[in-house]
């Protein structure tokens, strides 16, 4: 009975330091990203790292441009290239800032493209101390417009 106890204590030890292996992965990989970050009119940087399902890593900063409104963040850049690479499957995203006293949080039009991937994955928001506030998907983006909101019953569904 022990024996049993002490290898689930094990197993249980083994498995959160797997899954803090990974989160600690993805924040190291965002904070790196923030080298990247084409911002030259803003000058804010901003990284982001992908965790996929099967494991694989996915980073994207944020991308200026000279029309401003054309600009892409960080989020939505990793989640593209994700999905253009054939990921559409997500545990968790880390997200990085300069911002020295708060965490970084996403933008709206970043936690609606989060969400089409679905509600219930993991948002890690860092300040470079390493530090992290931590949503789920949903979370970020109450009562959202999914994919599913498009195969509900409409009143008039030819139109
Ligand atoms: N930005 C991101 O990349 N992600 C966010 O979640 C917030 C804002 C970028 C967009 C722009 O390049 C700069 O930060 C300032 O808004």
């Amino acid at each position: 009975m022990i024996r049993e106890l002490l290898d689930w204590q094990l197993f249980c030890i083994q498995l959160s330091s797997y899954i803090d292996l990974d989160v600690q992965k993805i924040i190291q990989a965002s904070h790196e990203m923030k080298e990247k970050a084409y911002c030259p009119y803003s000058k804010f940087r901003v990284g982001a790292a992908l965790l996929c399902q099967d494991g694989t890593v996915i980073t994207g900063c944020n991308v200026e441009n000279a029309s401003y409104g054309l600009t892409i963040c960080a989020e939505r850049c990793a989640l593209t290239k994700a999905v253009s690479e054939g990921h559409r499957r997500f545990k968790a995203i880390a997200i990085s800032s300069d911002l020295k006293t708060s965490f970084i949080v996403p933008c709206g039009a970043c936690r609606q493209f989060m969400v089409e991937f679905g509600t219930d994955w993991n948002v890690y928001m860092t300040k470079p101390d390493d530090t992290y506030k931590l949503l789920k998907t949903g979370e970020l983006l109450p009562l959202s417009f999914v994919p599913e909101s498009l195969e509900e019953e409409r009143i008039n569904p030819k139109a």
